[in-house]
């Protein structure tokens, strides 16, 4: 079984657009993860945002705050050996560069679900870019709210040319490598 120590122990954080993919990916890196015998864990953004970020709308100041806590989540875990799959929008790069210098001495590897907007659209897994379309939902990231792109990510995922096993294997050949 791999060794796993605390001062090391990995953030996997991944970012991109709603309809992207971070949760598939997510969810399926933490079971591959558990299989090697890591403990793992998806600190999932529509998952904080039901219960400890339910006070939280989609302002700037309000993503702010989301991603503070989704980065507090994730030090927690990592500093007692768990490795936290964070899969956030995150849309700002000041606050993941936040969330990357709070998680030291832990390693911090940021992924790039690189999604395009379009894809997304027609992807619309939660049927929210409709609701986007018709006025419904306002200050929609990437559409009506800014996304960020990760300048230097550890990696980079381009989703329409990597299946999520794949995708999944890359993210893992970083982490353990
Ligand atoms: S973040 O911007 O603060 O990082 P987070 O990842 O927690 O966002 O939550 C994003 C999820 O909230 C989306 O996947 C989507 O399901 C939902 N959502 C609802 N309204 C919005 C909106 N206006 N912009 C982005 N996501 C939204």
């Amino acid at each position: 079984m791999p060794e796993q120590r605390t001062s090391s122990c990995p953030i996997l954080w991944l970012t991109g657009l709603s309809g992207a993919g971070k949760t598939t990916i997510g969810s399926a890196l933490v079971k591959r993860l558990l299989l090697l015998g890591l403990t793992s864990v998806l600190v999932d953004g529509d998952e904080l945002r039901q219960h400890l970020c339910q006070d939280l709308g989609f302002s700037a100041a309000d993503r702010h705050e989301n991603v503070r806590r989704g980065a507090a989540v994730a030090v927690l875990l990592a500093r007692q050996g768990i490795i936290p799959v964070v899969a956030m929008i995150s849309p700002y790069a000041e606050d993941r560069l936040t969330a990357r210098r709070s998680a030291f001495p832990c390693r911090f590897i940021e992924v790039y679900i690189d999604t395009p907007l379009e894809v997304c659209r027609i992807r619309d897994p939660k049927r929210l870019y409709q609701r986007v379309s018709s006025g419904e939902i306002t200050a929609f990231t990437g559409v009506s709210a800014p996304y960020e792109p990760p300048a230097e990510p550890e990696l980079r995922i381009k989703t329409e040319e990597y299946a999520v096993d794949v995708a999944v294997e890359r993210i893992l050949t970083l982490v353990l490598g």
